[in-house]
């Protein structure tokens, strides 16, 4: 696979404080990389400097076949002569211009021919579905409408390389569920290069053909497809950032592991390598509940409905953690326990963390 973007030992702080510590990536040409992490992990600043607006205190980035900064040779290319589409955090359209005139911004600069521009113009205004609101100004457009014309804007000029900045952040949910998907089908079809930032870790699943996963010191944790992020945390931050995570203590007798200070699990289930304490990491979805047969003894403490899954907080020798059952199975199954029920557990997939990596995770 060819590389479009190279990110090479870079550095940059702010005063004292390291915000990017020897940061080494490469993105492919024609994929999707997503740069996930906490909000002040450095993403904006990564934008930044691959836009040409922040120079790295040291360190190399390459796009397409310029070096477009290298702080050994003092090559530095500025943001206009990077050719990149970029769409900025605050997506910063032009107050004082149309949606028209917005969108035609860089093919002006560019000096292309009128009759072009208009046939760009409006090709890419049905793009993004803003047919009929050409004349308007941004002050009279919904967010998720400024947001496609800032969209819009970064296409047009059909660009190699796209830089986004959470650009779905203002959008409402089903918005912004809707528009993770037109995004990744304008960047299939227009076959760009998409380098991707968020903290929002659904919009990184759903658009990323691979995801780096930072944490607040900048470091990352995990590079991969959204599968093995998802199914094979490096670790527990990488596994807690996902999405819901439950985790229990861990006892250990004799080689056997118990959960908390109470029941045996089951007789197999046990980590590899070595810890002094461990604890199971699991989410809402990875546990079955029943009523009757094997399993984990427990307590229903809260029962949720919540459309279209069951939250249930279940207690088990002390240990509090939640489940999500589907609703439909759960009404099928006789499964639509109340509080204070008893039930059974067990688990469907489970993750063995040294306990050690919870303390570090607080701190972060
Ligand atoms: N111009 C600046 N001067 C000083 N500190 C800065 C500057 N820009 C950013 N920072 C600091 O650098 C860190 C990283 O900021 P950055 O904007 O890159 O984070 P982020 O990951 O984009 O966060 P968010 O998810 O909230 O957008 C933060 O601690 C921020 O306060
Ligand atoms: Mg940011």
């Amino acid at each position: 696979m060819e590389k479009l973007i190279t990110i090479q030992g870079v550095y940059k702080s702010y005063e004292q404080h390291h915000v990017v510590s020897d940061l080494n990536l490469d993105v492919y040409k024609g994929e999707c990389f997503t740069l996930l992490g906490p909000s002040g992990c450095g993403k904006t600043t990564m934008i930044r400097l691959l836009a040409g607006h922040e120079v790295p205190d040291k360190g190399r980035i390459t796009i397409g076949d310029i070096t477009v900064v290298d702080t050994e040779t003092g090559e530095y290319i500025p943001p206009e002569r990077r050719a990149l589409g970029v769409v900025f955090q605050d997506y910063a359209v032009w107050p004082h211009m149309t949606v028209y005139e917005n969108i035609a911004y860089p093919l002006k600069m560019e000096k292309r021919p009128k009759e072009e521009i208009d046939k760009l113009v409006m090709d890419m205004i049905d793009v993004v579905g803003m047919h009929g609101l050409e004349k308007r100004l941004p002050s009279e457009l919904s967010g998720g409408q400024q947001q496609r014309v800032a969209l819009a804007r970064a296409l047009v000029a059909d660009p190699a390389v796209m830089l986004l900045d959470e650009p779905l952040s203002n959008l409402d949910a089903n918005l912004r569920e809707e528009m993770r998907f037109e995004i990744k089908d304008l960047q299939r079809k227009f076959g760009i290069t998409v380098m991707y930032v968020t903290h929002d870790q659904e919009v990184a699943l759903a658009i990323s053909d691979r995801i780096a996963i930072m944490d607040a010191k900048g470091q990352i944790r995990q590079m991969g497809t959204p599968y093995e992020i998802f199914e094979k945390p490096a670790d527990l931050f990488v596994f807690k950032f996902m999405g819901v995570a439950n985790f229990i203590n861990v006892r250990e007798e004799n080689g056997e592991y118990y959960i908390g200070n109470g029941q045996q699990l089951v007789p197999g289930d046990r980590p590899v390598g070595q810890a002094a304490k461990w604890v199971l990491g699991f989410r809402p979805s990875d546990v079955t509940v029943s009523r009757t047969g094997e399993g984990l003894k427990g307590k229903i403490t809260k029962a949720t409905y919540l459309g279209s899954t069951m939250d249930y907080t279940i207690a088990i020798d002390g240990e509090h953690f939640r489940t999500a059952i589907e609703t439909h199975e759960a009404l099928v199954n006789n499964l639509m326990f109340k509080a204070g029920e008893d039930c059974l557990i067990n688990f469907k997939a489970l993750h063995w963390f040294d306990a050690e990596q919870l303390k570090e995770v607080e701190d972060l």
